[in-house]
């Protein structure tokens, strides 16, 4: 996302300035073309030369600089960028920016530009808790200017609380979504996409429960590839993955939960896949209470119940969602796929051998054939996971293209 994008960065003169130097080369890293302006206070914390290294450009930092040959270079500057990135935003730069004020090579930049500007606001909590900060944060969030939430942490002055700038990574996490959010060009653009993953668990006891080798990569990955895509994605997780940035997740433990919550989001998504592995039996009984070992030698039976079919459910219910579902087997894989594509009255099976020591549970790669209702199938050979998820939804959008 990040890759060619013509970003100005715009440094201001708190402490957290140092750790700009990293979001630079950072962004850089992705592919980004980045220009840095610094205001005079900033050049106190540090040097302009540290940028013009790492950015191989010159540093702007004063409004009338008479080296330069191109005399206006804050609007060169302004007219440049595809984005604005101000960090750390002072309490000053944000009170200036509010009013419209620009008396230094940064403020007038910013006033100039018709880029999207992003702040990342970081100072002393009473700083940024002072009415006025306040107010002036609202005015720039009414004015259509990106403001990220600054972190609770250690703060320079030696104690605990809000306002700390958040990490690099962080801050480039949340650059690449709102792009991501302003581009309408994205295959998925508009679209509502829910995504199931992870290996449902069914209790026994409190200590006790039933799962399977599933470890959610694939749903996640389809997570991020859509989300990436432009998509907003709403993920139902009974997996234990670290939350992916800029998806809305929705834990749950069983296929019942699992069912409740897909259910709840269904009526309102456009494309809807099934990646999770729901166990399709219960125990008939849930015990309040651990069980205990009865006496030795004592065989035990468990009684097991289907739990609800919820592709099943889905596909009966459809009304304008494209539903996919994946197909995990260990024999016969294209004939059960064939099968389920008819019998779960879905628009596309992804089927995956899970035998295959390359594919399916736990695994990064995957190989996988696709069965849609009007096409052959298509063979995808072991690849990553990320990229057999943007193969699926490449056929997906494709596909809800020519509806539109
Ligand atoms: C050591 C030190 C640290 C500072 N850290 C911050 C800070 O984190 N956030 C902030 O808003 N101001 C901070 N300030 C105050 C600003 O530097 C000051 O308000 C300055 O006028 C901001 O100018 P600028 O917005 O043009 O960069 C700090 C000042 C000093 C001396």
């Amino acid at each position: 996302m990040l890759k060619d994008k013509k970003i100005a960065v715009y440094l201001c003169g708190g402490i957290a300035v140092y750790k700009t130097a990293d979001l630079v080369r950072q962004l850089i890293k992705k592919g980004a073309q980045v220009k840095v302006a610094m205001t005079q206070s900033a050049v106190q914390f540090i040097t302009p030369y540290t940028f013009q290294i790492l950015t191989k450009q010159p540093v702007y930092t004063e409004i009338f600089d008479k080296e330069d040959k191109e005399s206006v270079s804050h609007i060169h500057l302004a007219d440049w960028a595809d984005a604005a990135l101000v960090v750390p935003a002072t309490a000053n730069i944000i009170a200036k920016m509010a009013n419209g004020m620009a008396d230094d090579f940064v403020s007038t930049a910013l006033l100039a530009t018709t880029a999207p500007i992003f702040i990342v606001p970081a100072m002393n909590t009473h700083m940024l808790e002072n009415p006025a900060t306040v107010r002036n944060m609202e005015t720039l969030k009414k004015d259509g200017r990106m403001l990220m939430e600054p972190d609770t942490g250690f703060l320079a002055e030696g104690y605990e609380g809000k306002g700390r700038m958040p990490e690099p990574e962080k801050i480039i996490e949340m650059l690449q979504l709102h792009l991501i959010r302003l581009d309408s060009s994205l295959a998925l653009t508009g679209r509502k996409v829910l995504i199931s993953a992870g290996g449902t668990k069914e209790r026994i006891d409190p200590v006790r429960y039933i799962t399977n080798d599933s470890s959610g990569k694939m749903g996640y990955q389809l997570a991020e590839v859509a989300r990436d895509a432009g998509a907003e994605v709403t993920l139902v997780s009974a997996s234990g993955l670290p939350n992916p940035f800029g998806v809305s997740v929705v834990a749950v433990e069983s296929a019942e939960d699992m069912f409740v919550e897909m259910n709840k989001h269904y009526q309102e998504s456009d494309i809807v896949i099934m990646a999770a592995a729901v166990s399709d039996y219960k125990p008939d009984h849930q015990e309040k209470q651990k069980m205990k070992k009865t006496s030795s030698n004592q065989e035990m039976t468990l009684k097991m119940k289907q739990t609800k079919d919820i592709l099943a459910y889905l596909g009966k219910h459809k009304q304008h969602q494209y539903l996919a579902g994946f197909a995990a087997e260990t024999h016969d894989v294209a004939r059960y796929a064939e099968s389920k594509l008819q019998k779960k009255k879905a628009d596309m099976i992804i089927a995956n051998d899970v035998s295959n020591p390359q594919a399916g549970f736990n695994k990064d790669t995957n190989e996988v054939t696709i069965f849609t209702t009007d096409k052959d199938p298509i063979s995808v050979s072991v690849r990553s996971k990320k990229e057999v998820a943007a193969l699926i939804l490449d056929e997906i959008a494709g596909k809800l293209r020519k509806q539109r």
